[in-house]
């Protein structure tokens, strides 16, 4: 029995956590894959329930964990709090050790139409974005704003860069054994660090073959020439930005997932996007990065590689057929799309 902790936490973040969860029921039905779900408050939601972002109990629970589904946080009406909801987030990061997260922007043939990019610049776009977690400007000391000034610092070892490079090299691996590196080695010393052990690390396999790119470059290309990009590896910002505008490929941020790694406790996966508190209580959420999320964990965390493709499948079908939410052009509410998968998946 696998121990699946989900964090709905706040916005969309509980519309589209159902609906991935309703799809997991649908496709393992019958199936010898069984699991329990432990949910719990997390973000605003744990501002509201417990008082804080990420109370002790979700603290404990997570530490039982099979695995981790979270859905997204955040909101104006905690934006004052004394620990908002992104710092619990940030936390919870640093507490779990998650320093790998895993972005993959991937377009299937059959939703190129659904791009807002031309289709011979995007077709065969697959590509995974891996971006530091757990350091960079996100979590150096000093960190502070004193009356008109404010602090944030940049801060990278050797060793934190390493472990990120090993892990994105050791990801090329499995695909088309390319890795480009971004940065900003013409302006900042983290970046020098980060370019020359990348390179060190770059040693050890022969087998990958290794680019650099200054960040500004990289997002200019990012969008022109999507195709040549296999593995991208960069810094905990870089990344955090570079993954947005990538979403843009595919069509919506709500088409994309993620994965956090950690080295020694249970992973976590992730929608990119927030909480959407534009949209949220009027079932427009794509569900889509939520499902995906779904998918990540079954394949890296169970091994249960025909299930995450069934599932997979069903989804593309289904928007492939013209049912896809509203980010994308559609007409189908959330549950309306849920529904529709799991139709799909039941026929099949
Ligand atoms: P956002 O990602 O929540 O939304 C950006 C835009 O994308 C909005 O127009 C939104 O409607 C749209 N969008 C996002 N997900 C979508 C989906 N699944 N379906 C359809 N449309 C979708 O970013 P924001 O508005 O800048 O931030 C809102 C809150 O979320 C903030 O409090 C922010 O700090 C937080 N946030 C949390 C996470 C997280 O939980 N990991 C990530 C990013 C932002
Ligand atoms: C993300 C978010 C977070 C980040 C925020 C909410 C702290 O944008 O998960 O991409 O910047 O990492
Ligand atoms: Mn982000």
């Amino acid at each position: 029995m696998h121990k699946i902790v989900t964090l709905p936490g706040d916005g969309i973040g509980p519309e589209i956590m159902a609906s991935a969860l309703e799809i997991l029921q649908a496709a393992t039905a019958g199936t010898d894959f069984t699991y329990e779900v432990t949910e719990m408050p997390f973000g605003g939601a744990g501002i509201d329930a417990k008082g804080h972002p990420f109370p002790e109990e979700t603290q404990a629970a997570l530490q039982t964990a099979d695995a981790i589904l979270l859905g997204a946080i955040g909101g104006p009406q905690w934006h004052d709090a004394s620990v908002t909801p992104e710092q619990g987030l940030l936390q919870m990061r640093a507490l779990l050790g998650l320093y790998a997260n895993v972005r993959p922007v991937r377009l299937a043939d059959s939703l190129v139409h659904l791009s807002p990019l031309k289709e011979e610049r995007v077709k065969g776009t697959d590509m995974v974005i891996v971006r530091e977690l757990i350091g960079g400007i996100y979590f150096g000391k000093p960190k502070y704003r004193e009356g008109d000034e404010a602090f944030d610092t940049m801060y990278y070892n050797r060793g934190m860069i390493e472990r990120i490079a090993r892990y994105a090299f050791e990801v090329a691996q499995t695909r088309r054994g390319h890795v480009t590196s971004v940065d900003k080695a013409n302006v900042l010393a983290n970046s020098r660090l980060w370019r020359e052990t990348v390179n060190e690390v770059a040693q050890d396999y022969p087998d990958v073959q290794v680019e650099h790119l200054y960040v500004d470059a990289a997002a200019m290309k990012l969008i022109t020439k999507p195709t040549d990009f296999d593995v991208i590896l960069t810094e905990n910002l870089f990344g955090d930005i570079l993954s947005d505008e990538a979403s843009v490929i595919p069509g919506s941020l709500g088409l994309l997932p993620s994965a956090s790694i950690s080295a020694e406790q249970a992973a976590l996966y992730e929608p990119i996007h927030g909480s959407a508190p534009d949209i949220a209580g009027q079932a427009l959420a794509n569900p889509m990065s939520m499902i995906l999320s779904v998918t990540m964990m079954l394949r890296q965390s169970f091994g249960e590689e025909v299930l995450a493709d069934r599932i997979e499948e069903a989804c593309q079908a289904v928007m492939a057929e013209g049912i896809f939410t509203k980010d994308l052009g559609g007409q189908a509410s959330t549950t309306d799309f849920t529904q529709a998968v799991i139709r799909k998946l039941q026929e099949g």
